[in-house]
């Protein structure tokens, strides 16, 4: 995928110490998302998180969920290297060295499969929509039949934004860009369940957020 340019509120993140990236809004939103992700995960298994951005999360999950064995993934190797250096910190056992994933890229599920849990934060609205569905397909490909996908992100309502904040930033993405932007949630629950998951939940999160649960036919 080439780079894309995105509006400098699209994906902050300042330099911390060493290696390690730290994202403002993944220190805000991490204790919200884990709570969700406890409750909702299976109680075992192999985790893969879909753009791992700095690491915040991944590590926070693998401190919250110790019987699942957690991946890291991310396109950008600034971002991998902060993932790896947040891990080396945390010193925890069931969290992996960051591994390159372009999410977009067909045919990443030959590789990534059978996996209990895939987690995707805050990526959908940064790429476009053939893209997105390529993500969601693959994503279906590397879950194993009794897996469950968490998706969180911003959302627009039937076409809306939710709030003069959303539809700003929005439409910031796409002046930087045309073919990004806020997925409907409509739409993006139709991709999902074209792959044959259902989607199980839908949580409301803070800051106008929505935490998607699917999974397959149990
Ligand atoms: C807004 S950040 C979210 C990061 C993290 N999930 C979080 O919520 O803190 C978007 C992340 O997606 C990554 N990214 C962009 N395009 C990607 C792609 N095609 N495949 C995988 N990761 C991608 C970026 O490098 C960035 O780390």
């Amino acid at each position: 995928m080439e780079r894309r340019s995105l509006p400098p509120t699209a994906s902050v993140a300042h330099v911390s110490e060493g290696a390690k990236l730290h994202a403002p809004s993944a220190e805000r939103n991490a204790a919200a998302i884990t709570e969700v992700l406890v409750e909702i995960a299976p109680q075992a298994g192999r985790a893969l998180e879909i753009a791992s951005g700095t690491g915040q999360h991944i590590v926070t999950f693998a401190r919250a969920m110790p019987n699942l064995d957690w991946q890291p993934t991310e396109i950008d190797p600034d971002r991998r290297s902060s993932i790896d250096a947040w891990a080396a910190e945390s010193g925890l056992p069931n969290l992996r060295p960051a591994i390159a994933l372009n999410a977009t890229a067909p045919g990443w599920a030959a590789e990534q499969g059978h996996r209990e849990l895939i987690v995707l934060i805050n990526l959908l609205h940064l790429i476009s929509t053939p893209e997105a569905q390529i993500l969601i397909s693959e994503m279906a490909n590397a879950l194993a039949p009794s897996g469950r996908f968490a998706l969180y992100g911003p959302f627009l309502r039937a076409g809306q934004a939710t709030s003069d904040g959303d539809a700003r930033f929005h439409a910031s993405l796409k002046a930087q860009d045309p073919t990004i932007g806020y997925k409907d949630l409509a739409e993006v629950k139709d991709w999902i369940e074209a792959t044959g998951l259902s989607v199980i939940d839908i949580r409301s999160m803070p800051a106008n957020n929505l935490l998607l649960v699917a999974q397959g036919p149990v």
